[in-house]
């Protein structure tokens, strides 16, 4: 089963990830992988960390020669700002003066500070914060990029943008075609029509403005992807509660919607479902909509698969909201620190990493794991076997 784990603290020495269960023979290059690294770090809204850090990967397990072994991929992407923390993050016992030296004692609401200092005992709110950051994300980009790669084998595309940036909306809901793909690519706020983009920068500058944050949508579309991925039979197995999971695991994401979503719950059935047509071709069915968003039962439909996602705003806040200092439980603002005003655009690429993991896991369960080749030649012949039951049964 294809599997990860992410380590690292956001100005420790490193992040780390490993990958587990990937076929042999998929073509992985660190630049696919610092493509995808780079496209996390840029975007209107980010805070002065992103200055700093250019983020690389560093491939020290899994591939030779430009491809995958089969063994566990192992990936490295070193902290530059760690230059800046050597005593405060050392790993080993350091003077007290640096323990203490910016040590954090005053919880921000909306953060993981106050309940993981409660829960891992931690008076320095630091040793929360710093592993609660969703500098964590720059792994997990990393590990859907290799991902990413199985996929291109496979024919399928995953692409994110921005819907909204807090009371700015892009409507989201047309054909994404190769030129809105490009567009929403060079917009810093990944956003493909000009307009929005204009207003959503306008948006992120009022709340930098009023020491405040932003948050919004992003969606993700998957186009390629064979009927039947995931399964009815166990909750375990359905492709959009793995989606879903996936998506609110994702720092500062609040809801997860697949196709219409929560906009399904005030329509009648007969204005919700997609009605299927015969389109010819060796998967003959078509719809003439998508408000499923490509998961009917738990499983793609051949459709393209779409999931929005929502961000709440950013909690760390230049003007802070109230908080209790943990020395003597007295009110003060909340601790603030160098700081995103906006992420959705981030966050989208964030999305867009652990839809590919999701996709590439449940892709292997269903076709096989160990070489590339033997997933290409069981999906061929599930896609002929699948023509031929329709074909006989019709005649
Ligand atoms: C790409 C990205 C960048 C983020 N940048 C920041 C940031 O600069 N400052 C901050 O306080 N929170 C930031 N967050 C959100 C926090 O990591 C998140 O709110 C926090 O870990 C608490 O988790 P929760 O919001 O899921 O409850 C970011 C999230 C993402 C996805």
């Amino acid at each position: 089963m294809l599997k990860f784990m992410t380590a690292g603290e956001s100005h420790g020495p490193a992040l780390t990830a490993i990958v587990e269960g990937l076929p042999a023979g998929i073509s992985v290059g660190s630049a696919a992988i610092d493509h995808d690294l780079r496209r996390r770090q840029v975007g209107y809204g980010r805070g002065g960390r992103m200055e700093i850090e250019r983020d690389r990967v560093e491939i020290s397990a899994g591939v030779r020669h430009g491809v995958t072994l089969g063994s566990p991929v192992a990936l490295v992407v070193r902290n530059r700002d760690w230059e800046n923390w050597r005593e405060e993050m050392a790993v080993e016992e350091v003077e007290a003066e640096w323990e203490t030296q910016r040590g954090v004692r005053v919880p921000r609401p909306g953060h993981a500070d106050l309940a993981g200092g409660a829960k891992y005992r931690h008076g320095d709110l630091r040793n929360v914060l710093e592993r609660a950051s969703a500098r964590e994300t720059a792994a997990r980009v990393a590990v859907g990029a290799v991902c990413r790669c199985l996929l291109k084998h496979l024919d399928i595309q995953v692409v994110g943008m921005v819907q909204r940036i807090g009371e700015v909306v892009w409507d989201s809901t047309g054909e994404w075609r190769p030129e809105t793909i490009d567009s929403a690519e060079a917009s810093d706020v990944r956003c493909p029509d000009p307009r929005t983009a204009t207003s959503m920068r306008a948006a992120i500058d009022r709340a930098r403005e009023d020491g405040d944050t932003l948050g919004g949508v992003f969606e993700i579309r998957a186009c390629g992807v064979v009927p039947g991925v995931g399964s009815h039979v166990s909750s375990d197995r359905r492709l959009d509660g793995r989606l879903a999971g996936a998506l609110m695991s994702i720092q500062a994401i609040k809801g997860v919607e697949i196709g219409l979503g929560f906009g399904a719950a005030s329509r009648l059935g007969s204005r919700v479902h997609d009605p299927i047509t015969v389109s010819g071709g060796q998967w003959p069915f078509g719809r003439t909509t998508n408000n499923a968003g490509g998961i009917e039962g738990g499983m793609s439909n051949g459709e393209t698969i779409c999931v929005r996602a929502a961000m709440k705003p950013i909690p760390t806040l230049t003007r802070p909201l109230p908080s209790v200092c943990l020395d003597g439980l007295s009110p003060v603002d909340a601790h603030a620190e160098r700081s995103d005003v906006c992420a959705v655009p981030a966050a989208a690429v964030v999305g867009e990493a652990v839809v590919c993991f999701e996709l590439a896991r449940a892709l292997l369960e269903m076709f096989g794991d160990a070489h590339v080749d033997d997933i290409l030649r069981a999906m061929a012949a599930y896609r002929d076997d699948v023509a031929r039951i329709w074909a006989r049964d019709g005649g």
